[in-house]
């Protein structure tokens, strides 16, 4: 079957600026997937360059086998993007807009009763007839996310959509997400909430500076993780930084006197603990739990 989308060596710079280097991947149709990686590693500039907004360097990146420079047109018709920053004409009201953009994709009248349906999911309809510049950031956002999806395209990406955004939103938003997805769309995500990323994503990509550092399902992503994680409750902080180093090689996180070390999956706990005991510290509560999406993020991307 034909990759939803589909990355070959990719290179992107601006200037001397490496932004994306020699990137290599594809989506599968109907996947949802994350695409994860700290502030500047890439993600919009993937996104711009699959959206047709920016051109690459070298490489090539195709839309449901559609080439985004040469065969443009196929391959926007099947994109709906939501970006990152909030852009919109202030001038139109949230009707006039949708159906203006449902024209530019050769939409006439027979698509109203969608953009109608569009208002009504995502809580907008009793805001059709007001102007974009008067909307509160949360219902620009909305709107900017009922836009990409007036042409009912089959790929849907969505660019750091809950970055500043309420409950509510961001709850109406993953229902909506998930029916799409449901439904057989092709959802790409990217987000700085991994738990959300852990909740929703199917498959998931990792970038730091423009390079990627990983690509694998999530249940493959979490696996891949030999250790374990033994969060402690201390009663102080103060004798942590006397510990005997096989231990203090293990230190996570020392914060507000929970102390997180990484065992391996076969270190004893009892010997651990008994280590601990002999350094002076004193355990007031204890759990223990499988790395997060988060914990891996962190391995991969620190
Ligand atoms: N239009 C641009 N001109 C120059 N540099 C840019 C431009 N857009 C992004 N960059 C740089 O490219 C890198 C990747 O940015 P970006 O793709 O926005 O990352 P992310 O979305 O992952 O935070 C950053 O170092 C950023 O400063
Ligand atoms: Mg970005």
């Amino acid at each position: 079957m034909t990759a939803a989308i589909q990355i070959k060596n990719l290179s992107k710079h601006y200037g001397s600026l490496p932004a994306l280097t020699a990137i290599d991947f594809q989506i599968p149709q109907g996947c949802f997937f994350g695409l994860l990686g700290p502030n500047g590693a890439g993600k919009s500039t993937l996104i711009n360059i699959i959206a047709g907004l920016t051109h690459t360097s070298s490489g090539q990146v195709t839309v449901m086998g559609y080439d985004v420079r040469q065969q443009w047109r196929q391959a926007r018709q099947l994109l709906g993007i939501v970006p990152q920053e909030l852009v919109y004409d202030p001038f139109f009201t949230v009707v006039e807009l949708l159906r203006l953009q449902s024209g530019y994709f050769g939409f006439g009248r027979e698509n109203w009763p969608w953009i109608d349906e569009l208002l009504m999911t995502l809580n907008l309809a009793d805001k059709a007839d007001e102007n974009l510049g008067r909307l509160s950031g949360g219902m620009k956002r909305r709107v900017l996310i009922a836009q990409a999806l007036v042409h009912k395209p089959q790929v849907m990406i969505l660019d750091e959509p809950t970055a500043g955004v309420d409950v509510e939103l961001r709850q109406i938003l993953w229902q909506f997400v998930r029916k799409l997805h449901q439904q057989g769309h092709t959802i790409i995500l990217t987000t700085h909430y991994l738990e959300e990323a852990e909740a929703l994503c199917e498959h998931i990509a990792i970038l730091k500076q423009g390079r990627l550092r990983a690509i694998d399902s999530k249940a493959a992503l979490l696996q891949r993780q030999p250790y374990r994680l033994l969060c402690l409750k201390l009663r102080t902080e103060g004798s942590v930084t006397q510990l005997p180093p096989a231990l203090a090689d293990k230190v996570g996180e020392l914060h507000n006197k929970q102390l997180i070390l990484r065992l391996n999956r076969q270190d004893s706990l009892y010997a651990v603990l008994n280590q601990l005991h002999q350094a002076g510290i004193e355990v007031l509560d204890l759990h223990t739990r499988d790395p997060s999406l988060e914990d891996v993020f962190v391995e991969l991307t620190h």
